[in-house]
């Protein structure tokens, strides 16, 4: 599936190269991997520290046979290739936290963007970008306090492309099984590493903040979380704190 990997020394941002590679055609699987990212982006307009020679930073281009409703389902599926893919090249155990943030020890080690080209029903193509802090061994002040890498965590330096070759060999039978079969086959998978669920939470969306306990999620992935005054409330997309 990945037979086109496209490396830049210094990016802007692996997502826009992507979706310029995308624009102009690119085969569906096309990978694009930099260094460094100049202007690394992060979920809800936020940025993305992506210093050089560090971490991960790379975007894979997809065109999967799916609805629009069912797209957000890509995220969880990556985030199951990157915890297995992290873990077997070196046997760091990560933790997900829904619906995008891959934690060590209940900080961020990596996270996944996924962004689409989409008529009103149907999915042209969906950017998948991921970003894994390796061998960073500082942060900035903003994200000191949230942020942590495998290297901060052991003291050890790790091999990225080792890590970014079991990522996509995890990510290609994860994803050939989503299209064939459906998230909910996978669903276990997802929730053997989930750290959200049963937890209370806060869960921000753009409209409101609701405080419960998140549930789990369903075969489709939307999150299922219980406030307090023990309504159900179906969780397409929102920022989540693990409350204390
Ligand atoms: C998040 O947790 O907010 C998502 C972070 C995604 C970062 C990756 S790094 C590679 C790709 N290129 C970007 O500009 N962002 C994603």
């Amino acid at each position: 599936m990945f037979q086109h990997i496209n490396y830049e020394e210094s990016a802007v941002s692996t997502q826009i190269s992507a979706h310029k590679l995308d624009a102009e055609g690119a085969l569906a699987g096309t990978v694009v991997v930099a260094n460094e990212q100049t202007g690394g982006r992060g979920r809800l307009g936020r940025s993305w520290y992506s210093p050089p020679d560090t971490g991960i930073w790379m975007s894979m281009i997809l065109r999967p046979e799916v609805e629009l409703r069912e797209a957000p389902q890509i995220t969880l599926v990556t985030a199951i290739a990157v915890v297995r893919g992290i873990e077997k090249a070196t046997d760091i155990e990560v933790d997900i936290k829904w619906p995008n943030d891959l934690l060590l020890c209940g900080k961020k080690i990596a996270g996944i963007l996924t962004e689409m080209q989409a008529d009103p029903d149907r999915v042209n193509s969906v950017i998948v970008g991921i970003g894994i802090n390796v061998n960073q061994t500082s942060f900035p002040e903003d994200v000191k306090g949230v942020a942590t890498s495998l290297s901060a965590m052991t003291g050890k330096i790790y091999h990225r492309a080792a890590i970014i070759a079991e990522i996509l060999n995890e990510f290609q039978w994860l994803y050939d099984t989503y299209l064939t079969k459906g998230f909910s086959f996978l669903k276990p998978l997802w929730e053997a590493r989930a750290v959200t669920i049963g937890k209370k939470i806060i869960a921000r969306t753009p409209k409101e903040s609701i405080e419960g306990i998140a549930e789990g999620i369903d075969e489709e992935g939307v999150l299922l979380l219980r406030d307090n005054n023990n309504k159900l409330h179906r969780i397409y997309s929102a920022d989540i704190d693990l409350s204390k």
